[in-house]
């Protein structure tokens, strides 16, 4: 098996590469926007350097391809709220090449990274896949529109609906950076827990390595189609998360209150019936997967 990854060089893309390089040979591209080559250190993936909006390179990253993973992409939801069409050029146009491209070079499948932002704040709870969709910022528009894709591509392309993804070699700094790895820092240097808004806002908190499990068994799996979550099943407050991640750092910072973020959605609670009828299981609950980020960090 030959795989692609598009965003490799990312968080999760290069979890995805390390599982991926003992079942066959990974090539990444990846145009080191927010990814960085010390996450494939010691890694044997090929790496090219580039966009995904680079159609000639394309070409050239699937011949020979069998599997595409397609997570490169503008990750961040105030980010897209600040650059919209920046957003739009590089989730949705990105993905119209990617599997342009695939179609071409004939893979057997492609796996989009999509998101739980394309809930939005839809009030059912938990959310399945067969909810209408809500999505509340530029970035969650962007990921609905390459599901789209995907849903009318010539070739079988699976989507997966991340929720909060977590785990080592996640990047705390900048503004656009997650609550895990913020909260986790600021704990470790005794500094002052940030929480964004009053703090009662859930998420579903998913372990970097389900995430990967998800993602492979999207890819090889024979009837595996159209959307699934891809999440813990447990839904958990960002002061429940601030007051576990104190636990597990035996840390006494204190917690501070700042402005709640633009187009943050309020309440998210996943549903994960529909990939758990395919055979996968999460193994990860969040104190976990907080500690095994603690040990590798
Ligand atoms: N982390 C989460 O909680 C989460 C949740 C839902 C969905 N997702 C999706 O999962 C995917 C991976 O996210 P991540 O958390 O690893 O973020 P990340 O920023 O670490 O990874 C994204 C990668 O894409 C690359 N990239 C961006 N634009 C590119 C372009 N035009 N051409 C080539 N490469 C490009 C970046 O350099 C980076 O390596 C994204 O599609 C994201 O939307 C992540």
């Amino acid at each position: 098996m030959q795989f692609l990854i598009t965003g490799g060089a990312g968080f999760i893309g290069s979890h995805l590469a390390r599982h991926l390089e003992s079942q066959g040979k990974v090539t990444i591209l990846d145009n080191l926007s927010s990814g960085r080559e010390v996450n494939l250190k010691g890694s044997t993936c090929r790496l090219l350097k580039g966009s995904v909006l680079d159609s000639r390179l394309l070409d050239e990253a699937l011949t020979g391809m069998t599997h595409v993973f397609h997570l490169a992409a503008m990750v961040s939801v105030p980010e897209s709220v600040a650059h919209p069409a920046r957003c739009h050029e590089t989730n949705v146009e990105g993905t119209r090449q990617v599997l342009e491209a695939a179609g071409r070079a004939g893979v057997k499948r492609v796996v989009l990274a999509s998101s739980c932002a394309i809930y939005g704040n839809e009030p059912s709870m938990p959310k399945n896949e067969s909810l209408p969709s809500a999505p509340a910022s530029p970035y969650a528009e962007s990921k609905l529109a390459a599901e789209k894709l995907c849903a009318s591509a010539r070739i079988p392309a699976v989507s997966l609906r991340f929720f909060n993804v977590y785990g080592p070699r996640q990047d705390p700094q900048g503004p656009y950076a997650a609550a895990v790895p913020k909260l986790l820092e600021a704990a470790l240097a005794g500094l002052p827990l940030p929480i964004h808004g009053d703090g009662q806002q859930t998420r579903d908190f998913v372990f970097v390595e389900d995430v990967v499990s998800a993602l492979r068994q999207a890819a090889l799996h024979p009837d595996m189609n159209g959307i699934y979550n891809v999440a813990s099943g447990e839904s958990t407050s960002i002061l429940q998360l601030a007051q576990t991640i104190l636990t597990v750092t035996r840390s006494r910072s204190p917690m501070e209150h700042l402005p709640a973020r633009p187009a943050d959605v309020r309440f998210s609670s996943a549903s994960i019936a529909r990939l758990q009828a395919t055979g996968w299981r999460p193994s990860f609950p969040l104190i976990k997967g907080l500690s095994r980020m603690l040990e590798k960090n």
